[in-house]
């Protein structure tokens, strides 16, 4: 994950997971290798979601200790077991793993089991390694789960309820010396991933519970993007864009008088070492502005592109808190850099020390660019009349965005002629099967 600080700022999906969509009951999951190490961890903390747990291993008397204390720990939740040398396993233990699991609502499947415990070693060298046990390595670390999930998916398919399928992996898979053969397990384990998460993309192939496959050009239609399934969504467009072009316009135009004035500066500070043109009022409030215009881009571009993609998500009241709290900065940032920048255009003036008058005109005159009196400058002034207007905007996208938060959390997104017409009364998301459907954030 090249990003890992996303897992800390987003709000874990695992929940949805866990209750049954028909009834809310809660749900299993079955987790192999869950006698020690990482896949007991999970048993306990899927456990204290509130899910059911299938332990397997392969040791009998170590999986009933786990179970014995995990029933002791969560007396509310329900443990089975099931016991199979995963580095040695015939069809018939796969029988028995499904027929174990296949009467109930089974939402999990954590592919946990592996390692390197068929070696003598944990590292060798590859000529030292037995055909005896490159054998049991592959069976433990991929023919296992790859027949267990082949044997499972259909449980896992059957019901409305969204599924997880969880392979454990591990930084050999590229290829680690004296681990080869376990690297090359892992590699394969890694490609099968991936390959089995694309071919099951209405399951799996959701980023942060958005389906990556709704981003499509054809949504950019007039058709699609100006109907009238959404509320208020036609009109959160043009508004939202207006904030963002006449911010990221008068950002330009502020970076373009920016850059003049720095240039002036250091023409005159070359030609002349000991004079100083004093200018950086105009440079501070115009780099605080360019940071304003890429906020309002970045803000209401992406609410912009959420609500084109994926304008039925389900988002969590942490990200719908995220929104309001960034909209209103963005006002903050509008506001602020409107009043300080027509303040120093209109007010203040750059100004040359450190020589005498003349040297000063001179070398001024000589640069021949922008005029030491801000309010001169026609590209300044341009910049300051497009961010008022951005502001404007800002502000109406913000009071935009709120009232469409609000309209979801009681009709959903659908508009009122929309729901009219499919002939919902009720909140669309009160449906279970819709609400399965909707990706959720
Ligand atoms: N730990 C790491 O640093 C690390 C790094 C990268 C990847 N991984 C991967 O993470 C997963 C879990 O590793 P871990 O470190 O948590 O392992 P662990 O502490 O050794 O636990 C492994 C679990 O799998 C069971 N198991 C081992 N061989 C089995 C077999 N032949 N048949 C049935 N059950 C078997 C063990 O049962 P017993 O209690 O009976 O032994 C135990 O419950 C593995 O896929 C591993 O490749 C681990």
């Amino acid at each position: 994950m090249p990003l890992p600080l996303i897992h800390y700022l987003y709000p874990s999906n695992l929940s949805k997971y866990l209750r049954q969509s028909e009834n809310d009951a809660p749900t299993w999951a079955l987790i192999t290798g869950s006698t020690d190490g990482i896949g007991l961890a999970l048993a306990h903390r899927l456990a204290a979601l509130g899910s059911n747990i299938i332990l397997h291993g392969r040791n009998t008397s170590k999986l009933h200790r786990c179970q014995s204390h995990l029933e002791a720990t969560f007396p509310t939740q329900s443990f089975l077991t099931v016991t199979t040398d995963a580095s040695s396993f015939t069809p018939e233990d796969i029988a028995h793993i499904t027929a174990t699991v296949s009467s109930l609502p089974l939402t999990i499947l954590i592919n946990n089991v592996g390692g390197t415990s068929p070696l003598s070693s944990n590292f060798k060298h590859f000529e030292d390694t037995t055909p005896k046990e490159i054998s049991a390595l592959f069976a433990l670390n991929i023919l296992f789960p790859i027949h267990l999930t082949q044997a499972i998916l259909p449980i896992l398919q059957r019901h409305t309820s969204p599924s997880l399928i969880l392979n454990i992996g591990s930084q050999s898979w590229p290829g680690m010396p004296y681990a080869a053969t376990y690297s090359a397990t892992k590699g394969a384990l890694h490609a099968w991933s991936r390959g089995l998460a694309a071919e099951l993309h209405h399951i799996m192939a959701v980023i942060w519970g958005l389906d990556l496959k709704d981003m499509q050009w054809g949504k950019f239609k007039n058709s699609y993007m100006w109907n009238r399934e959404y509320h208020q969504r036609r009109t959160r467009f043009i508004v939202y864009q207006i904030a963002m072009i006449f911010c990221v316009v008068s950002e330009s135009l502020g970076t373009a008088a920016l850059s003049d004035y720095v240039d002036q500066q250091n023409f005159v500070a070359v030609k002349s070492p000991g004079a100083t043109v004093h200018n950086n009022n105009f440079v501070g409030i115009a780099s605080y502005n360019i940071f304003v215009g890429v906020y309002v881009a970045t803000i209401f571009g992406s609410a912009f592109f959420f609500d084109l993609f994926w304008p039925e998500r389900s988002e969590s009241p942490a990200v719908k808190l995220a929104w309001r709290i960034c909209s209103v900065l963005a006002c903050m940032f509008t506001l602020s850099a409107a009043l300080a920048y027509t303040y120093i255009v209109a007010a203040k003036s750059a100004y040359v020390t450190g020589t005498d008058a003349g040297t000063a005109t001179r070398l001024l005159i000589e640069y021949g660019g922008s005029p030491l009196r801000y309010r001169e400058n026609g590209r300044a002034v341009a910049s300051i009349v497009f961010l008022w207007i951005g502001m404007v905007a800002t502000f109406a996208s913000t009071g935009l965005l709120w009232h469409s938060l609000s309209h979801i959390d009681t009709h959903g997104p659908k508009s009122t002629h929309a729901r009219v017409r499919d002939g919902l009364t009720e909140k669309p998301t009160s449906n279970p099967e819709v609400a399965s459907q909707a990706p959720s954030v």
